[in-house]
């Protein structure tokens, strides 16, 4: 016993010889240790706009939905914590930028003019705009839209189709602060149809059962993909996101919950 004992300490010291054989080449900066308070005790701020079902919702004050579950899942699998935060969608941008958020889940669209304020990471979800009118209206794409009252919400790629049809100061476009209004307004007659994202407005179609909607894919219509938002540069965020979702890619887990929300696909 006494020799094992003995063994360990001159491995021990050996370990140590090594280690200061070495020099100082940097191995303070890793940050592990016994000090404490490390990176990864940060808790980052993930800002979402909890007003699109199913990706984001407020159910009974708690903010749920495939989105949540996400980046929830994200966070376990690549090691960090995290805090939620309701901001609203044009607040959530303004937090990045103030650094009050420090990461964006909200259905986002990885587009060119968002890339040039904020990094993305890789894809989680693919989708496309859709267009909700009533199911006897003549409208079958979006041309016919032409002349029509339009709801979108504001700053969204939804908004971004219609001015890309009609022009930038279109007038029978309405811009809404939150998806649930445009929607509402289309519902009272308000509007003559919203564009928005496809997930989003089968959503509404599904729960509204005793009126008769349609949904229509215009051919201008591209693929979107959905990427999860942080502050140009903030490559330490990202790649905690990023080796999250790669893990809960190969092991399954956003498959699952994809299925858990809109079925198997
Ligand atoms: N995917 C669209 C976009 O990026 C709409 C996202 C809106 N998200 C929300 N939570 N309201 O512009």
């Amino acid at each position: 016993f006494g020799k094992k004992w003995f063994k360990s300490l001159v491995l021990v010291a050996g370990v140590g010889l090594l280690v200061s054989a070495c020099g100082s080449g940097g191995q303070q900066s890793s940050g592990s240790g016994t000090s404490g308070g490390g990176s990864q005790d940060k808790v980052y701020v993930v800002g979402t706009d909890a007003a699109y079902p199913p990706f984001q919702m407020l159910e009974a004050d708690k903010i749920s939905g495939h989105d949540i579950d996400v980046m929830n899942a994200i966070a376990e699998a690549g090691g960090f914590k995290i805090e939620w935060k309701n901001t609203g969608w044009d607040p959530l941008f303004d937090g990045l930028d103030k650094g009050t958020v420090d990461i964006g889940i909200s259905s986002i669209t990885i587009t060119d003019k968002r890339k040039e304020k904020y990094d993305f990471s890789d894809s989680y979800f693919e989708a496309n705009q859709l267009i909700l009118v009533a199911e006897d209206s003549p409208v079958s794409k979006l041309a016919d839209l032409k002349g029509k009252k339009i709801g979108v919400q504001a700053a969204t790629t939804g908004e971004e189709v219609v001015k890309k049809a009609f022009g930038d100061t279109y007038e029978g476009l309405k811009g809404y602060d939150d998806m649930p209004s445009s929607v509402d307004d289309f519902f009272n007659g308000r509007v003559d149809a919203v564009v928005g994202d496809n997930g989003v407005l089968q959503y509404y179609v599904n729960k509204i059962k005793d009126k008769k909607f349609k949904l229509i894919k215009d051919d201008s219509f591209e693929k979107e993909f959905y990427g999860i938002m942080v502050k140009k540069g903030n490559t330490d965020a990202l790649n905690k996101i990023n080796d999250g979702l790669k893990k809960i890619k190969e092991n399954g887990k956003l498959q699952e919950i994809y299925t858990q929300y809109f079925g198997s696909k």
